[in-house]
């Protein structure tokens, strides 16, 4: 940590983009952050240490084997507040996730605890590789932000996603994690949202009015809060937030498949999604024709709530939401209890209210503690307060 908690740790790449990054540099002090470049040796090829000298009136490094006796990655990695390395090439990203200590830039991250912004730049088949796809996600896990790289031209002729975004969209996704209070730092939410579908025949289904915004908001501000975040997302039609791993389905069985998969290793799990009570029994390969279409036979969904509570290890938290059109306070008492919550969010939705608003209101009902009316309020802000109630149960 510096005095000023503004110092930039800037590592610069083997791409291209690396001299996109002098312009970086200038936008960086514009804002008031004090910058010190740590180029890879590759990417002197593209931009030279004496520019980056002569922008930041630093000296700069690229290897430990220079100024020993000062032990460069760590003073360096201790003076940083926050580690930016922009552009990030698949080969700097694959030596990251790894662990490996290389070069001085790789060291100095090893050695740092401070957040970090990955910028990849690279080739659209390059950022869609498996390898870098994988790599990329093992960094998330491990706390890292790693911006999407812009769609648009390339070196040459390509054309795809892997451009270098512009300096202002870097300034302000670092903006986002310098403001972050990062008090769910590490901590993996596991949030379902959306509403299921479940087909009656190719064209028809039975769903309802969820719209994802509620879920999606908490994946938001979790994230946000330095979280990691798996969004179950069921027929949202939603930007995806971004750092999120999605896992988009479409049915009740789907969505307990992932649960399945997921909730072992979650902390917290928020089951915002709707999800139908019951579906057809029989799914008709063909669509059926009107006038066969006077009754549908259903069979009931499992409680996949109450299923996955059953199977909780001790810590994890659980949430739920309700939503009734009467009785409120009773109807969400008894979910809290008959499904094992730790506690749930219940809101009126009589005439489809809250349903597809930015807007929502209703009451926190807990396990261990009185509830809690919510005026209202965005749903970002009840995103937050779900998240502080969350964050004061975690062991
Ligand atoms: O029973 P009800 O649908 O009102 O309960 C709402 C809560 O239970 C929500 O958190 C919802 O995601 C969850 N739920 C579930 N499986 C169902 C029905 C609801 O997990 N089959």
């Amino acid at each position: 940590m510096s005095r000023s908690g503004r110092e930039i740790l800037l590592g610069v790449g083997g791409g291209i983009a690396a001299y996109k990054s002098a312009d970086l540099v200038r936008r960086l002090q514009d804002s008031g952050y004090l910058v010190t470049v740590v180029p890879t040796p590759a990417s002197l090829n593209f931009v030279g240490s004496a520019t980056w000298e002569a922008l930041t009136g630093r000296p700069v490094q690229t290897q430990v084997w220079e100024n020993v006796h000062a032990v460069p990655h760590i003073s360096l990695a201790e003076n940083a507040d926050y580690i930016v390395i922009a552009p990030a090439t698949a080969d700097l990203i694959a030596r990251l996730a790894q662990g490996r200590a290389d070069d001085l830039l790789t060291n100095i991250v090893l050695a740092s605890a401070v957040p970090k912004l990955i910028v990849p730049a690279m080739h659209p088949e390059m950022w869609h590789d498996r390898a870098t796809a994988d790599n990329v996600e093992v960094l998330r896990n491990r706390g890292f932000v790693v911006m999407e790289p812009d769609v648009g031209r390339l070196t040459g002729s390509d054309v795809g996603a892997g451009r270098f975004p512009d300096s202002g969209s870097i300034i302000s996704e670092l903006s986002a994690i310098v403001g972050r209070t990062s008090d769910l730092l590490g901590v993996k939410i596991l949030i379902t949202a959306g509403g299921t579908r479940e087909a009656i025949d190719p064209v028809r289904f039975i769903g309802n009015r969820s719209s994802g915004k509620q879920g999606y908001a908490i994946a938001q501000a979790a994230l946000a809060r330095g979280a990691t975040v798996r969004l179950v997302s069921a027929n949202c039609d939603l930007p995806i937030p971004q750092g999120a791993q999605v896992t988009p389905v479409e049915t009740a069985d789907q969505m307990q498949d992932a649960l399945e998969e997921f909730f072992e290793d979650s902390d917290v799990l928020v089951m915002c999604a709707a999800v139908a009570d019951a579906k057809p029994r029989n799914l008709s390969e063909m669509k059926i024709k009107k006038k066969d279409l006077h009754s549908i036979e259903l069979v009931a969904n499992p409680d996949l709530l109450a299923t996955i509570s059953h199977n909780r290890k001790a810590g994890q938290i659980i949430v739920g939401f309700a939503a009734e059109t009467s009785n409120l306070e009773l109807h969400a008492q008894n979910k809290l209890d008959e499904k094992g919550l730790d506690m749930i969010f219940v809101n009126d939705v009589s005439g489809g209210a809250i349903f597809g608003s930015d807007q929502t209101h209703g009451r926190f009902l807990f396990k261990d503690a009185p509830g809690i009316e919510i005026a209202p309020t965005s749903k970002d802000t009840l995103a937050h307060e779900l998240l502080n109630q969350v964050r004061n149960r975690l062991s």
